[in-house]
């Protein structure tokens, strides 16, 4: 694992920095994650807008305990390291960061972009796009947040998953997805009503039957992000877990 000579679509970590505008880029061919990659160097300091991509990743890392496939030039795998100070909002970056990554996304893709609460982008029903952000604090600071962003440029085998159509160059798609990264981590507070209003509109699960984390009918988010889920004694807000659906709910 190393980023000496590296090169991302032929463009070295220098260069994608320069396209980029950003403080700093490290490319790897393979690493086991960006977002390990991406805590180490914010240990050592590193600024605000510190982008780590990576061709593939031998231990990719999703939502909980689950695995993130990451083979070789078949999407994007990356992380920014962000040093916001709002930690109301970070508590809602993932669903921010879903809110402003689809619009970008949905130039290279058939049909609208929908979200399954927290963190994941479909079309149709397949997974295109997760999202997973990490926090790190020192003592009641917010210190870092590393965002892992990844998208699907060749579905996975095997999984209910979609891809980005007709992506030639992943530096393309880099050039219109970072700045929405950015603009998301740098947003304060709660979601606003207007991001409330998006929400609806690309809302995957509203009115449909769940098992998890309870069971019931999903119906909305609020303020801070929690899913509304209908459950048989009452309404509940739900801040963690993920969302399992009934079949054919
Ligand atoms: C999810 O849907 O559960 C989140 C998936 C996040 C995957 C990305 S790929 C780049 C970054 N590095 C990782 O190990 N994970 C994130």
């Amino acid at each position: 694992m190393t980023s000496a000579g590296a090169r991302y679509e032929g463009r070295t970590g220098p260069e994608l920095q320069v396209l980029l505008d950003l403080p700093r880029v490290v490319v790897y061919d393979e690493v086991p994650s960006t977002q390990d990659v991406t805590h180490a160097l914010g240990e050592a300091g590193a600024p605000s807008g510190t982008l780590v991509v990576a061709d593939a990743q031998s231990a990719g890392r999703g939502r909980g305990s689950n695995s993130w496939k990451s083979a070789a030039g078949a999407g994007i795998w990356l992380t920014m390291l962000e040093r916001p100070h709002d930690s109301t909002a970070a508590g809602v970056l993932s669903l921010r960061l879903a809110l402003r990554i689809a619009p970008v996304l949905e130039r290279w893709t058939a049909a609208p972009i929908r979200i399954k609460w927290p963190n994941d982008l479909l079309v149709g029903d397949g997974k295109l796009a997760g999202v997973l952000t990490e926090t790190r604090w020192r003592g009641p600071r917010l210190d870092w947040i590393a965002i892992g962003v990844g998208i699907n440029v060749v579905a996975p085998d095997g999984m209910n998953a979609a891809a980005l159509d007709g992506v030639t160059d992943r530096v393309v798609v880099l050039g219109e997805l970072v700045p929405a990264v950015r603009a998301a981590a740098a947003a304060r507070g709660v979601l606003s009503p207007a991001e409330l209003e998006q929400y609806a509109g690309r809302d995957a699960v509203h009115g449909r039957r769940c098992r998890e984390p309870m069971s019931g009918t999903a119906g909305g988010i609020t303020p801070d992000g929690a899913l509304i889920i209908h459950a048989d004694d009452g309404e509940h807000a739900v801040r963690s877990g993920s969302l399992v659906l009934e079949e054919h709910s």
